[in-house]
């Protein structure tokens, strides 16, 4: 072994100071300290079981471990400038503290099984965080919803008005989209098992019995850990990260479509909803501006989210079994996402309380469209014996002239009403023209 590093036996000539920059990944895995930590605190245990180093030796290594640990915990950790990658990087402190005991410390393991362990256990604790963060903003909509139980609103279908709605009914939906968010988070690293001892991909000859005692020893529950079936598996795949981009590009695409609804709502052609001014910005030149800027950038934000997913599968396309270099590549995707999604998630809940319904605004085009109310008239209709089909032409040839004649539905006389149809009348149609009326009828 090199000085500094975990190779360098075989060299005659020292790496290029360039190419050592190019490939080193201390900058971005230093992230990973904490998991490639319990790695080797593992492995200590192992090595100790297996005789391979004496107690005294693994309780050293533990000791020196659980120190580094602390630096990380405390997030006083600054990783050293020479060191390649964070396993180089906890070796050579180990190193510094134990130079003899940290000699065996990496005994019959390789960075290939450490990585992929490293990954994973950070995965689990991420998709934890991110499904908590979920759940507030889930629980913000809902909050929202109970304070605006009976208020209208307004559905659309192509970015047209399509009828009346309660406002709760349209903050539920994302209510749904979040909670299904969660699930997925929840199912995902429920299912993303930790393991050691793949070795450089073709195993180790230390007993997978030893690892199972070993992590459970370390203090990690029977349900997260698995045996390894076959190391060549373990170090090649990466598909867990795939899954995990994947449900994070779904999150993202559902936040994004939120924002994109209220940029819209929030606009002065629709003026549905008022944006807090603590999430605006104003123009350098025109005065008048407040610009729904939060909501562009978590928009604007998708675009890297989702190319992180293509990334992530670009990489892995034609790898041939099992480790190779590029991986060490699926950080720098990855880390930029989630950077991204915390950001957002922690804004989010606020956002939520503190966007407004503009009522009284609602309720002036729940008086003026009728058109919203023309697919409750056609039911009218069916409910007296009409066929739909008759019925949706006639209410269809009633918009039509109403819309020609720039007449309100609201005040129609019964005389022409009925020549559309007998069974219209002025009456019926007052009835109909009642958001809470036909709510009540529709009861969702
Ligand atoms: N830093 C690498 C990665 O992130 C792991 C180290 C494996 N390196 C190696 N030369 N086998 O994937």
């Amino acid at each position: 072994m090199g000085k500094d590093k975990f190779w360098g036996g075989r060299f005659e000539k020292e790496i290029d100071k360039k190419f050592f920059d190019f490939q080193k990944s201390i900058d971005f895995d230093w992230r990973l300290a904490k998991y490639d930590l319990y790695h080797s605190l593992v492995h200590v245990e192992v090595l100790k079981k297996e005789k391979i180093i004496k107690p005294q030796e693994a309780a050293r290594l533990r000791q020196a471990l659980k120190k580094i640990l602390k630096e990380v915990e405390g997030r006083g950790f600054r990783p050293l400038k020479q060191s390649e990658d964070i396993h180089t990087e906890i070796h050579n402190r180990v190193s510094r503290q134990f130079p003899r005991q940290a000699e065996k410390l990496h005994s019959l393991r390789s960075r290939n099984d450490q990585i992929v362990f490293d990954e994973k256990m950070f995965l689990r604790e991420e998709a934890e965080s991110i499904e908590g963060k979920v759940r507030h903003v889930r629980l913000a909509f809902q909050r929202k919803a109970r304070l605006h139980k009976k208020a209208f609103f307004i559905s659309f279908t192509h970015t047209q008005r399509a009828q009346i709605i309660y406002f709760s009914q349209y903050l539920l939906a994302w209510y749904e989209f979040f909670s299904a968010d969660e699930k997925k988070l929840n199912v995902f690293r429920k299912n993303l098992k930790l393991s050691l001892g793949a070795g450089a991909g073709s195993g180790v000859s230390l007993m997978q019995k030893h690892y199972q005692e070993s992590l459970r020893k370390v203090g990690f529950s029977s349900e997260s850990i698995e045996k390894i079936r076959n190391p060549l598996y373990t170090v090649s795949d990466r598909d867990f990260l795939i899954e995990f981009l994947f449900i994070l590009s779904l999150l993202q695409m559902h936040l994004s479509r939120f924002c994109e609804d209220l940029i819209i709502y929030s606009s002065r052609e629709f003026d549905y909803i008022e944006l807090p001014e603590e999430f605006c910005t104003g123009s350098s030149l025109m005065p008048h501006k407040k610009n729904p800027d939060f909501l562009e950038l978590v928009r604007g934000n998708t675009a890297l989210v989702y190319s992180s997913l293509n990334a992530i599968l670009v990489l892995l396309k034609s790898l041939p079994l099992a480790y190779n270099r590029d991986l060490q590549l699926d950080k720098n995707i990855l880390f930029p996402v989630l950077d991204i999604i915390h950001k957002e998630l922690d804004l989010l809940p606020s956002f939520v309380e503190k966007f407004k319904l503009k009522k009284d605004r609602i309720n002036k085009v729940l008086r003026e469209d009728y058109s919203l109310y023309a697919t409750e008239l056609a039911e009218l209709l069916v409910r007296k014996g009409v066929s739909f089909s008759q019925a949706h032409r006639i209410v269809g040839e009633l918009i039509l002239y109403l819309e020609k004649e720039g007449k309100n539905l609201a005040g129609v006389p019964s005389a022409v009403l009925r020549k559309f149809h007998p069974y219209l009348s002025e009456e019926e149609v007052k009835n109909i023209l009642n958001p809470a009326y036909i709510l009540r009828k529709r009861g969702s």
